[in-house]
Formats: structure tokens, C-alpha cells, sequence
């Protein structure tokens, strides 16, 4: 449970009995893609209710296939938000895109609407967004806003998996979702990730190009197939899938306890120097973000009583890669930079400690 003896932040997350499972999976002398990743699809399509589920082996992989699948290129202008993991963007800037960086939403670090509604124009090609903390953007509102432009939108739902938005999963509003089973996320995989295609002519698209182009099922002399599209090597192991079948087993409990304790922070952090987030009840709370009076102040604070805290993603317009897309002026960004942190949440945390963090934080 504990680092030296501090709670932390992220955890990885065992299944018991996993490692009989992979030796198996090693003893078959099939370990790259087979009869396990076939079978994670299918669970993970059922688990969606929606059979466009393509597993690939990371989030960026899946992200990169997107932007690939829209038909992105050099100087096309996407609108993209500053607060979410380099992952987002970094496929972007490598395709040559042109990075038009959206203000974010002072309640949720989610990308702003209003801002996005001054920035939408007939020259924008596509818009992508995290969830933050898998606090879902109102999908809904959104088509609203992008109905006339027909823009193809990209959800980087890396920390959201399972969360719902009026009781619909994130993944099922027909754009392309984005999810990530890296080690520290609600299902990990090692590596590992998934696109969601909003339709099954993309989906099929996507799973021959995440194996170079070629059809994985296809009947009759394999050596005759052409390859008519080039592709990748973004398909997900067998190992990889068989922790992921045993992962996906109870995650319903998991992001039960990921919902309890943040509902306890909501319900009793009252510091009036701590800032809530406006969270959706929906959320998969991957992460409890709040906004302090001095975030280097707050954290060290923490640090000394043992609790984990960081900022976990930095705004991305301040890297040098993005330096020429940097948009001073995105208000909300400038505040949340300042003053954002993350505090743990997740199912690791037992309520002794769910009360601890709270009573620390209360005492700040
Ligand atoms: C928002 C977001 N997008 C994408 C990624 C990349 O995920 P992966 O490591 O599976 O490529 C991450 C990883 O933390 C993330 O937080």
C-alpha cells in the first residue's frame, strides 16, 4: 500500500492469480496478438455495448491512428486544450498540424466551451480534448456548437475510463475515444490502450492499419493479401490482453471506491483556502484535482505528512515543442497553472486514510 510509509498518488493495480495466467499464456507459444487480444476486444466491446472497440498497445498509439483515420495534415488547424498529457498534442505537432490552443473551463480544467466558440471557424479540421480527471466535457452542448462546422472530434478519455455522462459511457457519443491502460490507469495492462471508432467501416480501417496495412482475418493464402494502405505495429499482445480480461473483471468496484472517496473530499474538505473542483457525479475520478492559494506552499505541506500531491500534467504550450502555438492569454490555463494540484483518490486508499488526507487538508 505504502512507499515509504506515504500515500501515494497513483497505484498499479494486481489481479490475484495473474501471474498463473500469463505463464499460460507464455506455455501456449502464442504471445504477440491471438486468441487473448481477440477476446479483451470483445469483452471491452461488450463492456461499451458498441463493437468499434480496436485495442491497440497505448493511448498515443490510438491517438496517432485517429488523427491518421480523420486524415490530418501538415498546417491543418486543430483546436486543442494546453491542460492534458503531452500525448494528446504530441501526435498532432508530429503530423505538422497547426495547434490552436483553447482557454480551459475555471470549474473542471476541461476544455472551455465559450472559448472553443470563438475559436471554432471554417478552417478548423478537427478538435481534441481530455477529460480531466475523467470528469467528462458536456458532449452534448459541444455537437450543439460543432453541428455546421461537421468537425471529426477526438476524446482523449485516457483518465475516464467509465465514466458516464447522463448515464451514457464515455466512448459511446460517436466521435473517436480515446483509452489508456498504462500502468497507473483504472485498468492497466502494462501498456496498452483503445480506439473507439464512431462507425464500423473506420473500425475496420483501424484494426488493419494498427498491423501494417493487412487483415488479420483474412481467409485463404495469407502470402496472396496486398497491402493497400500503410500502416503500424499497434496491435496489443497476448500478454498484455490476458491482464487485461482479469482487470476488467471488477471494475465496477473499483470506480465505485474511486466515486465514494471523492464524494467524501466533496462532501468534507472545507478549507477556505482550497478551491473544489465543479465535479460531474459521473466522473471515474482518476484524479482529485483542487485549486490552492500556493500550489509549491500546499504541496510541500502535504509531502511532510506523508500524502503524495503533484500536478501531474503540465500545460503543454509551455514545452518547447509547442512553443510557437503559446497563447499567453488563456486565462483560466494562467490561473490553473498556478494553482492547480492533485491529491489521491483511487481505490488503494483505505477511509482511515480518505479521513487523514481530509483532516490534513482541512488543518492547511
Ligand atoms: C490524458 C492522457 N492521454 C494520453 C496518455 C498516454 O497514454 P499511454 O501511455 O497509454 O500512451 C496519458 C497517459 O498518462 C494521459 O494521461
Amino acid at each position: 500500500m505504502k512507499l515509504n510509509n506515504k500515500i501515494q498518488l497513483f497505484k498499479v493495480r494486481n489481479t490475484p492469480g495473474i501471474s498463473k495466467k500469463i505463464e499460460k499464456v507464455f506455455r501456449s507459444g502464442e504471445i504477440t496478438e491471438g486468441k487473448y487480444s481477440r477476446d479483451f476486444e470483445d469483452k471491452l466491446c461488450n463492456y461499451f455495448q458498441n463493437n468499434n472497440c480496436v485495442l491497440v498497445n497505448s493511448a498515443t498509439s490510438a491517438l496517432t491512428l485517429a488523427y491518421r483515420l480523420i486524415g490530418l495534415k501538415k498546417n491543418d488547424e486543430v483546436l486543442v486544450t494546453p491542460l492534458t498529457c503531452m500525448a494528446t498534442n504530441q501526435p498532432l505537432n508530429n503530423i505538422g498540424v497547426k495547434l490552436k490552443f483553447v482557454d480551459i473551463d475555471k470549474n473542471t480544467g476541461n476544455i472551455s466551451l465559450n472559448d472553443l466558440k470563438k475559436k471554432i471557424s471554417a478552417k478548423t479540421r478537427a478538435i481534441s480534448f481530455v477529460h480531466w480527471a475523467g470528469n467528462p466535457v458536456d458532449l452534448i452542448e459541444l455537437k450543439k456548437i460543432t453541428k455546421k462546422y461537421k468537425i471529426p472530434i477526438i476524446e482523449d478519455a485516457a483518465h475516464s475510463f467509465g465514466a458516464t455522462l447522463r448515464n451514457k459511457k464515455i466512448g459511446t457519443f460517436n466521435n473517436f475515444t480515446i483509452f489508456s491502460f498504462q500502468a497507473i490507469k483504472h485498468i492497466t495492462t502494462g501498456d496498452g490502450g483503445m480506439l473507439i471508432c464512431p462507425n464500423s467501416i473506420i473500425a475496420n480501417r483501424a484494426r488493419k492499419l494498427r498491423w501494417f496495412g493487412l487483415n488479420r482475418n483474412f481467409k485463404g493464402n495469407k502470402w496472396k493479401q496486398d497491402i493497400k494502405e500503410s500502416g503500424y505495429k499497434f496491435h496489443m499482445n497476448n500478454i498484455s490482453s490476458v491482464i487485461g480480461i482479469e482487470q476488467l473483471k471488477n471494475i465496477d468496484k473499483i470506480l465505485s471506491i474511486h466515486r465514494k472517496n471523492a464524494t467524501y473530499y466533496n462532501n468534507f474538505i472545507s478549507n477556505k483556502k482550497i478551491q473544489l473542483l465543479k465535479f460531474n457525479k459521473e466522473a471515474s475520478y482518476w484524479i482529485f484535482s483542487l485549486l490552492v492559494d500556493n500550489k509549491k506552499k500546499f504541496i510541500s505541506y502535504l509531502n511532510k505528512k506523508n500524502i503524495s500531491c503533484d500536478e501531474v500534467h503540465i500545460r503543454n504550450d509551455k514545452y518547447s515543442v509547442f512553443k510557437k502555438f503559446y497563447n499567453p492569454n488563456l486565462k483560466n490555463m494562467n490561473y490553473f497553472e498556478k494553482h492547480m494540484v492533485n491529491i489521491p483518490v483511487g481505490w488503494w486508499l483505505t477511509k482511515k486514510e480518505i479521513k487523514q488526507i481530509t483532516k490534513v487538508i482541512n488543518k492547511y
